[in-house]
């Protein structure tokens, strides 16, 4: 475009033609004296002597080609720069033309719909300009702002934050969504989170302030309230573990009385056949010795019964490494009586399994095994069958530790076997449905193993899986 173009097309532009020694050959354009952009005629000055030094090295970077565009404020007007160099002398032509107008409209407008504080602060952080949204949210005029700093409006712990901030945007470019509290002018505190984009042409920062007191406050609201329900549920998860153990406690007692009944009636016999030795006869020494072994003996058994129950019931606080066979045998030991008097056989299968040992709480485990063994008798008696078999398996799978718990008691349900393992569950008259609820919590959370279920042939399968010891 020639000189004339342009000047047609922008008719308030300024064209000035340069020599390569950026002296003035030529001045067009009418604004030339609206702009005054000087008082003495252009002609024959250096560029160095129009503009203030600041502008000047701008004009310079843009000749040398070092910016593509440039933007600059001389006598309280916007005025957009163009330099094109014309091929033979190494001078050129300097366009100028006026946005102040356009720029403001524009701009002013975008400015004060938005929903957000836009403001515009020069190299050190002062406020050049701020839109209605930022003046309302801070409570500041813009003639007031005029005299502060992003750094001012801060809260005394985010200054020096503030100050790094307006350094990063600088030498960065942007930063985005920087955090820290503001203080508006009546003295509140306001948690915000500002992006800063660093306009290279003008030295300038746009800085866009978003108010995020509420989401805060939300956010904060949220975590109370995921707190409480984590605390409400420990204590819940608490209370179920304590009815757990009540619940095992009577089943155990249970156990108890049927280990017992045997060698009480053993003990009642001898005592009565004493006192009719005693009355017909002489009583050797020999005899009464073995009258005391088979005594101390039945007594043995019974204190070892109540070693076993007791304990089976201390909790143990650490992790330690156990053998599953031990336990589980240590659990049946518990109810073989009464296994035995509901005429159930019980069989441990040992397939080839990498190592038996595991890492837990042995005596939760023990609970476990209790609790599904003592379920599957309770379906065999409900069938009343006779011939109840529960057979335990114990191998591995995938460097699992797998133990198959299956009985052929009749099996569960289709439409129960969602929820056996809810807490409260039961189809049992006096049942407390707790058993498989913390059978699940102690496998799976606090072994981290797994607990299923499946109805099989004529009964039920439970399968638990454990990482073995060194298997992750
Ligand atoms: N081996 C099994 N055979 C049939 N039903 C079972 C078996 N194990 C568990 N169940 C069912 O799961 C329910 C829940 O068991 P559990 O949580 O131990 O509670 P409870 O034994 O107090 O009923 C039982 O009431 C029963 O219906
Ligand atoms: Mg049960």
């Amino acid at each position: 475009m020639s000189s004339t173009d342009i000047l047609s097309s922008f008719p308030q532009a300024i064209i000035l033609a340069i020599d390569a020694g950026l002296t003035v050959q030529e001045a067009y354009g009418e604004q030339l004296s609206s702009l005054q952009i000087s008082s003495k005629p252009l002609t024959e000055r250096s560029i160095s002597d129009i503009f203030t030094p600041g502008v000047y090295t701008k004009i310079r970077s843009l000749i040398d080609e070092e910016i593509t565009s440039l933007t600059i404020t001389f006598k309280e007007k916007e005025l957009d720069v163009y330099y094109k160099s014309s091929d033979d002398n190494g001078g050129g032509h300097l366009y100028f033309i006026d946005v102040t107008h356009h720029n403001k409209e524009e701009l002013q407008a975008v400015f004060d719909m938005a929903a957000n504080g836009i403001s515009i602060l020069d190299h050190d952080g002062m406020f050049l300009y701020a839109n209605q949204f930022f003046q309302d949210l801070m409570g500041y005029t813009m003639e007031e702002l005029y005299t502060e700093s992003c750094i001012s409006l801060s809260s005394a712990e985010y200054a020096a934050a503030s100050e790094t901030a307006v350094e990063k945007a600088i030498k960065y470019g942007s930063i985005q969504n920087f955090r820290k509290v503001c203080v508006t002018k009546s003295g509140e505190h306001l948690n915000a989170s500002m992006s800063l984009s660093y306009l290279k042409s003008r030295d300038e920062i746009v800085m866009i302030t978003s108010d995020i007191t509420q989401d805060i406050m939300y956010q904060e609201e949220l975590k109370r309230q995921v707190e409480m329900e984590i605390a409400k549920r420990t204590e819940q998860n608490e209370v179920m573990c304590h009815q757990s153990r009540l619940a095992a406690m009577g089943e155990m007692i249970d156990s108890i009385a049927h280990q017992w009944r045997q060698p009480l009636n053993a003990l009642g016999l001898i005592v009565q056949g004493l006192r009719h030795i005693s009355r017909d006869e002489q009583l050797d020494k020999e005899s009464l010795v073995e009258i005391e072994n088979e005594i101390m003996q039945k007594i043995n058994y019974m204190s070892q019964t109540i070693d076993d129950f007791s304990g089976f019931f201390r909790i143990s606080k650490t992790k330690e490494t156990f053998d599953v066979l031990h336990s589980i045998e240590g659990a049946l030991r518990l109810i073989d009586v009464q296994l035995r008097s509901n005429d159930i056989e019980i069989k441990i299968v040992l397939e080839d399994a990498l190592s038996r040992e595991v890492v837990g709480f042995p005596n939760e485990f023990k609970q476990v095994v209790m609790n599904i063994v003592h379920n599957a008798m309770t379906a065999i008696v409900k069938t009343s069958q006779g011939g109840g078999k529960i057979m335990i398996t114990v191998g591995t799978h995938r460097n699992r530790l797998r133990i198959f718990i299956a009985d052929n008691g009749g099996g569960i349900k289709e439409e129960n076997l969602d929820k056996i393992f809810d807490p409260y569950f039961t189809t049992r008259e006096n049942g407390s449905g707790i058993g498989l609820y913390m059978s699940k919590v102690i496998i799976e959370h606090h072994m981290q193993g797994r607990l299923r279920v499946q109805n099989r042939d004529d009964g039920t399968r439970f399968c638990i899986g454990l990482h073995c010891k060194g298997h992750k």
